[in-house]
């Protein structure tokens, strides 16, 4: 949430900073800026509301911005609306030092009601500000930038990332973080810090994970980093797997489209290193595989689309494994006092190992006993580096808010770590017919992607539709969850999700002639009662689109005005079949409307703020 780049180098930054803020720009987008101190210590900003494209234009309307060093941000607003002085890089009123900052500074007013009573005026309603006007007048008094940042630290409380210029120190860039993410990159022509890897990886993959309360000052030569005593501290660098290719739209219209077509290079991806001697090979749990025989319960925490894998999870990982497991959105888990301990294992998922509640949640159970199993798709994230032990999913970077590829390697991983898990406990039949299953699953993936039209012309006949329902039993219930937020999220219509049989409980009271149902029955053993829900839906006037797989068309079809009919798979994968149609339905309906897919209004990619 929220976007920094950062750049301390031989070259000008500004060209830099934009393009490290248009890879960075699905983090927030209604607003963006930079700050740049030319060599003779001159501080300037440039912010607009918008997106970047009004900053470009503000930009090059006017003689260049001068100056090797230099910072950025685009805003996904908390504190203070959407508008010019709102957006970051925020000045203090001596005009010496430019912060941007991603996170919320929770004692902010505090700060701010202080700051005001001895004479220090503000000109947003930001809790950034409160940083950089305490910044400056720890600074006048005491004429050390660091000595001002580290007073600065001890003062605020919350949630950060954040870069430091001052024109008092024309080389130089200061970093810090806390729970909010930053890393530094090394460059041939300098030294960067960003908030996410993929801002990086034109310029360089060579990069450092800064911990909570280290301060990084950075150079265009040296990077070097300070604990929260003041004291020098050594980091391991790490080279990131991705290259800058997987991070552009490769001809593509829409970011959310490639990803969707990369489904199955990142299943496959995802799978195949896992698969050896036709067995399921988690060299990730090492000796620990055996964990699972102290298990008594799990929880699968996450929010957004990751909560939904864990609804795939919950239905797959019970039947698997014959112990209870509870899908748990993560904004929820540490306030609902779930039963934790030695014998409850947490499962986290979360495409971008930063999302603030689940990273809470994590923590939470760490602290009181439980293990914490991640599945998270960027290498190094905070989750990753906190649970005890990682999956990753090979899915690349992935740029469109709406997630995707993320989504169905989190859910193919999370049901080889269920199949795994109850091979441990001996309980696992048809282990060879699940290992083929995975291994076909790409080429099926591929069918389902084969005949884009057909997507694209049942959206063309629906986009207009105000009201959607999706419903299903069992995993199809929790596919619709993903069908509905997909629709929701990128078409701005109103959608629900329903399992089928609850339909009758209240909410058919809503289906009139024309409402547009998407009546989901990939789950074979309940195909029969699924087609009775679409029947009372229909004779109440609904107009259906049906899912279901090649074996029970004919049965769905007889109720349904169109048809999206997928391959079939060994049962427990079908799911990650079942989504795939529902994607595709959401980005052409958008695309039919208009709407901006990539960056769809008021969201973000990475939610870092609780
Ligand atoms: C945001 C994104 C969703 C994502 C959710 C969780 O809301 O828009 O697509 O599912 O965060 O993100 P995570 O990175 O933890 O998977």
């Amino acid at each position: 949430m929220c976007g920094i780049i950062g750049y301390a180098g031989k070259t000008e930054a500004v060209p830099v900073l934009l393009d490290g803020l248009e890879r960075l720009e699905y983090r927030g987008y209604d607003s963006a800026g930079v700050a740049v101190v030319s060599s003779d210590g001159k501080l300037q900003v440039r912010k607009s509301r918008g997106r970047l494209a009004v900053l470009r234009s503000l930009l090059s309307g006017e003689k260049p911005l001068s100056g090797e060093i230099g910072i950025g941000h685009t805003r996904w607003a908390t504190h203070g609306e959407p508008n010019d002085v709102n957006a970051h890089p925020h000045v203090g009123q001596e005009n010496k030092i430019a912060v941007v900052h991603n996170g919320i500074i929770e004692n902010y007013l505090e700060i701010k009601n202080s700051l005001m009573r001895k004479g220090i005026s503000f000109s947003s309603d930001t809790d950034t500000e409160v940083i950089v006007q305490l910044l400056e007048y720890y600074y006048k008094k005491d004429s050390n930038l660091m000595d001002a940042v580290y007073r600065v630290l001890s003062r605020i409380k919350g949630a950060y990332a954040m870069g430091i210029l001052c024109s008092d120190y024309p080389g130089q860039m200061v970093a810090v973080r806390k729970d909010a993410p930053l890393l530094i990159g090394f460059g041939d022509d300098g030294n960067y810090i960003a908030s996410d890897v993929t801002a990086l990886l034109s310029h360089t993959r060579t990069v450092t994970y800064l911990e909570d309360d280290e301060v990084a000052v950075i150079t265009a030569d040296t990077v070097q980093i300070y604990d929260s005593d003041r004291c020098c501290t050594e980091k391991e660098k790490h080279v990131i797997e991705w290259d800058a290719a997987a991070a552009e739209k490769g001809g593509y219209a829409h970011f959310m489209l490639k990803e969707i077509m990369e489904q199955p290079e990142a299943v496959r991806k995802t799978v195949s290193p896992r698969l050896a001697d036709g067995k399921i090979l988690l060299q990730e749990l090492e000796d620990a595989g055996n964990i699972i025989q102290n298990i008594s319960r799990i929880y699968i925490v996450a929010c957004g689309s990751a909560y939904h894998v864990g609804m795939i999870g919950k239905y797959t990982l019970e039947k698997l494994l014959h112990i209870p497991v509870e899908a748990c959105l993560a904004s929820e888990f540490r306030y609902s006092e779930p039963i934790l301990g030695e014998t409850a294992l947490v499962i986290v998922i979360s495409q971008s190992g930063e999302t603030l509640d689940s990273m809470a949640a994590l923590r939470e159970a760490k602290k009181r006993g439980s293990k914490v199993l991640s599945i998270v798709n960027v290498m190094g994230s905070s989750i990753a580096r906190e649970s005890d032990f990682v999956l990753y999913t090979w899915a690349g970077p992935e740029i469109a808010v709406a997630t995707t590829k993320a989504y169905t390697t989190q859910m193919v991983l999370l049901i080889m770590l269920g199949v795994f898990f109850a091979r441990k406990l001996k309980q696992m039949e048809e282990y060879d017919r699940i290992i083929e299953a995975l291994i076909a699953l790409p080429e099926k993936i591929k069918e389902v992607l084969k005949d884009l039209n057909h997507y694209q012309k049942i959206a063309s006949r629906y986009f207009n539709h105000n009201r959607v329902f999706y419903m299903g039993r069992n995993v199809d219930y929790a596919l619709g969850l993903e069908g509905s937020l997909k629709l929701k999220e990128i078409s701005y219509i109103h959608s629900e999700s329903y399992a089928a049989g609850e339909l009758k409980h209240g909410t058919i009271s809503l289906i009139e002639p024309g409402t547009l149902v998407v009546a989901l029955a990939t789950y074979a053993p309940l195909v029969e009662k699924s087609l009775s829900n679409i029947v009372e839906v229909k004779s109440r006037g609904a107009e259906v689109i049906g899912m279901t797989t090649e074996k029970t068309a004919d049965i769905i079809s007889s109720q349904a005005s169109e048809m999206f009919v997928i391959p079939r798979t060994h049962p427990v994968l079908q799911p990650i079949l079942g989504v795939i149609p529902l994607q595709l339905f959401a980005y052409y309906v958008a695309l039919n409307r208009g709407c901006d897919i990539d960056k769809p209004r008021n969201l973000a990619k990475s939610v870092t703020v609780e």
